[in-house]
């Protein structure tokens, strides 16, 4: 089989990673979580109590930080930040809100995006983020552009924090979620970007199993 690259852009909640570690797994190629790095550098980053303003401080944390993806022998994937398992740590609220600093750092941008183009030199995958049709992965083989509605995504998020037990308030939630959009849309590099190249997929209303399928439908 040829080498073959799947980009699902898109923005928070549109149900990215559920559908392509889906997809990874039926096709039989790896999972790439960009959103996961940036995550992660975030976490490094806010322990080290740097400067999220100072471009050039979190260059120098980039450069001297680690992350790999590890399978963790049950059909899933743990992710380490120099040597650390930070898999549930980088989902906590306070990297999900600090997380734009380093999104928008041009200077850490480029650091993650070698890495993720190297990372898909040597291997098939499915990759997900905001950037990767038209900044990593401009060659991919199938380009989608993963959307829903912005209520439903606000509601998905809801379920999943719920299913996690975890205390939050609805409005903030809301109001994160279209400030992280807004912030997502507008930065002045690697932006998420609908492109004519990209396929179009609205999750709106349909179940994981049925965007994975509506994907597959082009892919086959
Ligand atoms: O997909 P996610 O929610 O895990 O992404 C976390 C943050 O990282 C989000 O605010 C956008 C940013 N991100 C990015 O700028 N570029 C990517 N390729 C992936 C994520």
């Amino acid at each position: 089989m040829n080498r073959i690259i799947i980009t699902l852009d898109g923005p928070a909640g549109a149900g990215k990673s559920t559908v392509a570690k889906q997809l990874a797994k039926l096709l039989n190629i790896s999972y790439l979580d960009t959103g996961a790095m940036y995550r992660a550098l975030t976490l490094k980053a806010l322990r080290l109590e740097i400067n999220m303003e100072d471009e050039d401080a979190l260059k120098s944390v980039a450069l001297k930080t680690k992350i790999e993806f590890v399978d963790d022998g049950q059909g899933g994937l743990r992710i380490t930040l120099d040597g650390e398992d930070v898999s549930e740590a980088i989902r906590s609220l306070d990297v999900t809100n600090n997380t734009f600093y380093t999104a928008r750092a041009g200077k850490v941008r480029e650091i993650l995006v070698e890495w993720q183009k190297a990372f898909g030199r040597a291997r098939s995958l499915v990759g997900e983020g905001r950037d990767l049709g038209t900044v990593v992965f401009p060659e991919a083989t199938y380009k989608f552009y993963l959307d829903a509605d912005v209520e439903e995504r606000c509601q998905r998020r809801i379920r999943e924090l719920r299913a996690q037990g975890k205390v939050f308030d609805e409005e903030a939630l809301k109001k994160d979620l279209r400030e992280r959009d807004q912030k997502d849309l507008s930065r002045a590099v690697g932006p998420l970007k609908k492109t004519t190249d990209m396929i179009v997929i609205d999750s709106t209303g349909l179940s994981v199993e049925q965007t994975a399928y509506k994907i597959l439908e082009h892919i086959n």
